[in-house]
């Protein structure tokens, strides 16, 4: 293993410098102690050069046979386009290395076999990055269940209103063949949690997919009804065609975000105006908006993951939704109470009336980069392991396979909740 001699430091490559590959480059820069981004691979020259000048140590490479045959090379952070997501990982397997793999996992279940199969036979371990289940606010609401305060969990809603369609897109994510859309690209996010909260054994889906919009032929909503083995059940809807955005309740967002900015984009589009490549450029790497974030990143650390998110309140202040971002706003339902996310940490509504608890831990909003760096350094175990992407994927794929059919779709691949996981993590009230 190539961690510097008595550093214990892990050295990640990053394969696809696009927008997914900003979160291991900034989080490289926000844990120095433990991260060291050693290489960069993308097909597009431009991208490369970008990437050299922000790391000039780095090696900087063409192709994923390449940077998996890097020997300074531990573990791959794989931000690649969905259809290569399968390649990629066997690839890095192949050649030893560790894998954090993006969401979604892939884009069909036989892939995410195959990538479980070979990472196994590799011996390395493999990390699936589904970036909001990672969240404090998710986390602690876990804990909360867990410890019975409020009983059994009964119930979940999850509703997220975005402008997902709206942001640029490149040819491959516009093709729902190639994983486009909404349900493969937000469903991780959402289901992912859900399953998290839910102890992960989903047993069968209903859903419907939403499809109409002229401009972008992909599908841009969903909306579907999980059950769980203990149960409880879930209902899940995101959409992403940017009319209503959840954010506009209490902070409404500014700039191309903000209702006024998305009717231009809507304008472009219909008239073909739309200079999308140069806006998709624009949040890669040396990009002006990208820039802008990657300075902001050095000083701001990883947070929290999403609490108090656009949202500063006083503790205790329960007024209107908080804005959890892209997966929406969540309301867990237990036996003998609620829980929502509030301005500072997790409102819990019981029969002694709310109070208002946050988590105190070690892991912090990157949690799945703490988790590849825990299993390489320590061999502590793989929480979000292959089987556990898998499980999140199945999900997705039965989701579309349901609003295909018209059927409830039954799931076979769910695994558990690690019992280990997030033992450290102690809930505390504000
Ligand atoms: N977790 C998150 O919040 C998050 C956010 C954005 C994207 N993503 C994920 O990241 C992935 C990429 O999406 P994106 O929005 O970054 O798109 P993108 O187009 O900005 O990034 C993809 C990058 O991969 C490069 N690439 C394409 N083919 C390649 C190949 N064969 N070998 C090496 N590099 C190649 C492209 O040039 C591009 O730089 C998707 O799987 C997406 O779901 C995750």
């Amino acid at each position: 293993m190539a961690t510097e001699t008595g550093t214990k430091k892990i050295n990640i490559g990053v394969i696809g410098v696009g927008v997914g590959g900003l979160e291991i480059i900034r989080t490289a820069v926000q844990s120095p102690d433990t991260i060291n981004l050693v290489a960069g691979c993308d097909n597009v020259p431009l991208t490369r050069e970008r990437f050299k000048e922000r790391f000039p140590d780095a090696n900087v490479y063409a192709t994923a046979e390449e940077i998996c045959k890097d020997p300074n090379v531990d573990a791959v952070y794989i931000a690649s386009p969905n259809r290569f997501h399968a390649e990629h990982t066997i690839t890095a397997a192949r050649n030893g290395k560790h894998v954090l793999i993006e969401k979604p996992m892939a884009i069909n279940l036989k892939e995410t076999e195959q990538m479980v199969e070979e990472c196994a036979k590799a011996g390395v371990k493999l990390v699936c990055a589904h970036t909001a289940s990672f969240g404090l606010p998710y986390r602690v609401m876990r804990k909360v269940i867990e410890s019975g305060e409020i009983g059994d969990l009964k119930a979940i809603t999850l509703l997220a209103y975005t402008d997902w369609m709206m942001r640029p897109r490149t040819p491959d994510e516009l093709d729902f063949a190639q994983g486009g859309g909404v349900p493969f690209r937000q469903g991780p996010h959402q289901l992912d949690s859900l399953r998290l909260l839910g102890g992960g054994m989903m047993t069968q889906v209903w859903a419907r997919v939403g499809w109409w919009m002229p401009e972008r032929n992909i599908p841009g909503y969903y909306t579907a009804t999980f059950d769980f083995a203990n149960g409880a059940f879930a209902t899940a809807t995101h959409n992403g065609y940017g009319y209503f955005n959840l954010g506009d309740i209490n902070a409404p967002p500014t700039g191309r975000q903000s209702v006024e900015g998305l009717v231009d984009i809507r304008k472009e589009m219909r008239a073909g105006t739309r200079d999308e490549d140069a806006a998709k450029q624009d949040l890669r790497i040396g990009g002006d908006t990208e820039v802008k974030q990657f300075e902001a990143a050095k000083t701001e650390g990883p947070g929290r993951g999403n609490f108090g998110r656009q949202i500063q309140r006083e503790v205790g202040d329960r007024r209107g939704l908080n804005d959890t971002g892209d997966p929406g706003t969540i309301i867990v339902t237990c036996e003998r109470g609620d829980m929502r996310i509030g301005a500072n940490g997790v409102l819990i509504y019981g029969d002694n009336g709310v109070r208002e608890v946050t988590g105190v831990s070690d892991v912090d909003a990157r949690g799945e980069i703490h988790e590849m760096y825990e299993a390489v350094i320590n061999n502590a175990p793989v929480y979000h392991s292959g089987e556990w992407g898998m499980a999140t994927a199945e999900a997705i794929f039965g989701m579309v396979e349901s609003s295909q059919t018209g059927k409830v779709v039954q799931l076979t691949h769910q695994v558990p909740v690690h019992p280990e996981y997030d033992s450290e993590l102690r809930v505390v009230d504000l």
